[in-house]
């Protein structure tokens, strides 16, 4: 069995939306008009005032710490389970990055952790909507205003998760959203900014496209960067966007499918669902219970070994090379990352997955961990 873990559902809507903003998409009004109106509609489905697209999610996590003037000599908390590009920018604005914990419940930054990493140089903290999963935001809030720290919302994959009948991408002075080939939405490359400060949209806003001048042409008042989105992708992302609901109720789909088909199986973890509220489930994942005795590791290898993909649960990100590696102290701070991301695995999350190879797949899990496969007629 060969099949993809990950891909976008694209169709005649989108096709001839492109093909519009290739016809039609270059000169005048229409020159940025899907910029411009994908911008409108992403920030009012997640009631901000202002978005900013960018080539990708990592470039607008760049612009928005830079807009907040974050730079040598401050701290920003990142939870240790992500993906690396929650963290980059911190080290290429010259802050330090520092790992927080994280929760054993949500699997994002836990709010106890991240009060006990709070310093006096702390400027910010990002939390992950990890996979779709909401941290606790209440408590994360609180901490942040009682320190006065800037929250800012890494909601990469969390289009369309609710928490207490709040929108993933509405907490804090900012959030950022990827459109990533694998993602529930896609624009190929592509990334959101969303704010509600006007100074801050400003000052993003001037920073995206080398500091020009509005009045003077080709004038420029600061060396600043390149991250212009271009109107063709844009153009791919205003239509996936029509179909929010569609694609978010479709990864709901997966994770419902994935719930029943391990529901006899105990102490197996999946995305769990936010209070009052949803998960987008944009990739859902499995961590297995200390009692099936497994790791990732093991559990990928049995997977290849029966010619299927696996992929691992992010890492923490203080064991890497990249931040210095791996040490018992480190592990020892932040033990329930370092202890869940041991046993977790992705699961395929395509919206384009036969439905028997899903189940095959499915049923290869259940076999390495013991378990009769499960038969089910489609
Ligand atoms: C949590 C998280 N943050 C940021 C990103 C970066 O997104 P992009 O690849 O669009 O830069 C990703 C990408 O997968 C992610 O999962």
């Amino acid at each position: 069995m060969n099949f993809e873990l990950f891909g976008p559902s694209i169709t005649d809507l989108e096709i001839n939306t492109v093909m519009d903003a290739m016809k039609n998409g270059w000169y005048g009004e229409k020159k940025y008009w899907y910029v411009e109106n994908f911008e409108k509609e992403f920030a009012k489905y997640h009631g901000r005032a202002y978005a900013i697209m960018t080539p990708n999610c990592t470039t607008a996590i760049h612009l928005l710490l830079l807009g907040l003037g974050i730079g040598p000599g401050d701290e920003v908390i990142v939870p240790e389970c992500t993906w690396i590009a929650s963290a980059t920018h911190i080290t290429h604005v010259g802050a330090k990055t520092v790992f927080a914990d994280i929760d054993e419940k949500t699997w994002c930054m836990s709010a106890e952790s991240l009060e006990k990493t709070i310093t006096p140089k702390t400027k910010a903290v990002i939390v992950v909507d990890l996979y779709g999963n909401m941290p606790d935001m209440d408590a994360i809030r609180e901490i942040t205003k009682k320190h006065g720290i800037y929250l800012i919302e890494d909601s990469a994959g969390a289009l369309g998760s609710v928490y207490k009948g709040q929108k993933a991408g509405s907490f804090g002075v900012g959030s950022v959203f990827s459109f990533h080939r694998t993602k529930t939405i896609t624009t190929g490359e592509g990334g959101m900014l969303l704010l509600d400060d006007k100074k801050i949209f400003e000052r993003c806003h001037f920073l995206r496209d080398h500091g020009r001048s509005k009045e003077v042409h080709y004038f420029n008042t600061e060396v600043a960067f390149k991250y212009m989105p271009t109107n063709l992708l844009a153009s791919l992302g205003f239509a996936q966007f029509q179909r929010v609901e569609e694609l978010v109720l479709a990864k709901r789909k997966l994770l419902l499918f994935y719930r029943e088909i391990f529901s006899d199986i105990p102490d197996l973890y999946l995305n769990p669902e936010p209070p009052e509220g949803r998960n987008g489930a944009w990739c859902t994942s499995l961590i297995f219970g200390h009692s099936h005795n497994v790791t990732k590791e093991s559990v990928m290898k049995a997977l290849n070994e029966k010619g299927l993909e696996g992929r691992p649960f992010f890492y923490p990100l203080s064991c890497m090379p990249a931040y210095g590696g791996a040490s018992p102290e480190k592990e020892a701070k932040n033990p329930i990352a370092y202890d869940l991301s041991k046993r977790g695995i992705c699961l395929p999350a395509a919206f384009q997955t036969d439905a028997q190879n899903l189940l095959e797949y499915c049923n290869a899990i259940r076999s390495i961990i013991g378990f009769q496969e499960r038969k089910v007629t489609f």
